[in-house]
């Protein structure tokens, strides 16, 4: 298979596509320098999910043994500091803007679509960057960069990690005042706006899948529900993925150079 011609399948399809949806996950960050979960030295090899993935575990890590996941948490931190959006999320801002891309499905909380210039994003493992009242419920979205800086200097005063501390790093609700925690999903809470995004995927003609394994669900199944609604499904992922059986085309490319050359193949083709 010769991946040139693919991306000008590709390109073919999303120049004549009436509605498309982008459906991504850790990968298409990546090259923002936001490590994905399952590759080598992923997430999931630094830390235990049964430890950090669920609200108990979290919970019970952070009053039992904050000093273990301090540091980790710090890195994290520097990590989505210093993030800007990639190559692969300014092009979907870009397929957005020439009227081909309609909504990004993200399981990334890392809010890179967003500042890349997309404007229906169906965040279904929520946003790093909205905060949620645990009494109230009432969220409200911070800006990523000020938030992050406000937090490592509270976390550089802290003297020692408790439970305590760690929660009085984010502000309270502006509502009633009570703590507030990142608006993510966690292992074994309700995933975010399925039914919009399934209604997405099934009323697309061309699903793009961008750096996503395919291992959660049930984000793993929007490219398949997309191909049983008649889509066209386009796979973006230098490595292996639970997709092959369902896509069209398959790009064995980073996202950002497949993007960009996505991109300049559209441009092409619209001259
Ligand atoms: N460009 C494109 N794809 C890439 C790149 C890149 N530069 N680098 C890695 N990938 C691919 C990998 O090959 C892999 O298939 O991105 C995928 C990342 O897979 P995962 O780490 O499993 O991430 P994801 O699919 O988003 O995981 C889904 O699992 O732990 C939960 O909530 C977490 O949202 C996450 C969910």
């Amino acid at each position: 298979m010769n991946t040139e011609m693919e991306i000008k399948k590709a390109a073919n399809i999303l120049a004549n596509a009436k509605r498309t949806v982008a459906s991504c996950g850790a990968g298409i960050s990546a090259e923002s320098g936001i490590a994905t979960f399952r590759d080598p030295g992923g997430v999931w090899e630094k830390l235990n999910p049964a430890e950090v993935g669920t609200a108990d575990g979290l919970l019970s890590t952070l009053t039992n043994n904050p000093h273990k996941l301090m540091p980790f948490f710090i890195e994290l931190l520097e990590t989505f500091q210093n993030a800007e959006p990639n190559p692969a999320h300014l092009a979907l801002g870009e397929l957005e803007r020439m009227g081909i891309l309609q909504t990004v499905i993200t399981q990334n909380i890392d809010n890179l679509h967003i500042e890349a210039g997309n404007t229906d994003v169906i965040e279904v493992h929520g946003n790093g960057f909205r905060i949620r009242c645990i009494s109230c419920g009432g969220s409200e979205r911070l800006q990523r960069k000020q938030i992050i800086k406000d937090t490592l200097k509270k976390v550089r005063d802290i003297k020692e990690f408790t439970l305590e501390t760690i929660v009085s790093l984010l502000p309270p609700c502006r509502n009633c005042l009570a703590p507030t925690r990142p608006d993510v999903v966690m292992f074994g809470e309700m995933v975010k706006d399925v039914p919009q995004a399934f209604d997405a995927a099934r009323k697309s003609d061309v699903l793009l899948a961008i750096g996503t394994s395919g291992t959660v669900y049930p984000a793993a199944h929007l490219p398949f529900h997309a191909k049983e609604s008649g889509a066209k499904v386009i796979v973006v992922n230098p490595n292996e993925n639970a997709f092959s059986a369902v896509s069209d085309i398959y790009i064995p490319m980073k996202a950002g150079a497949a993007m960009e050359e996505i991109i300049q193949a559209i441009r092409r083709l619209m001259h």
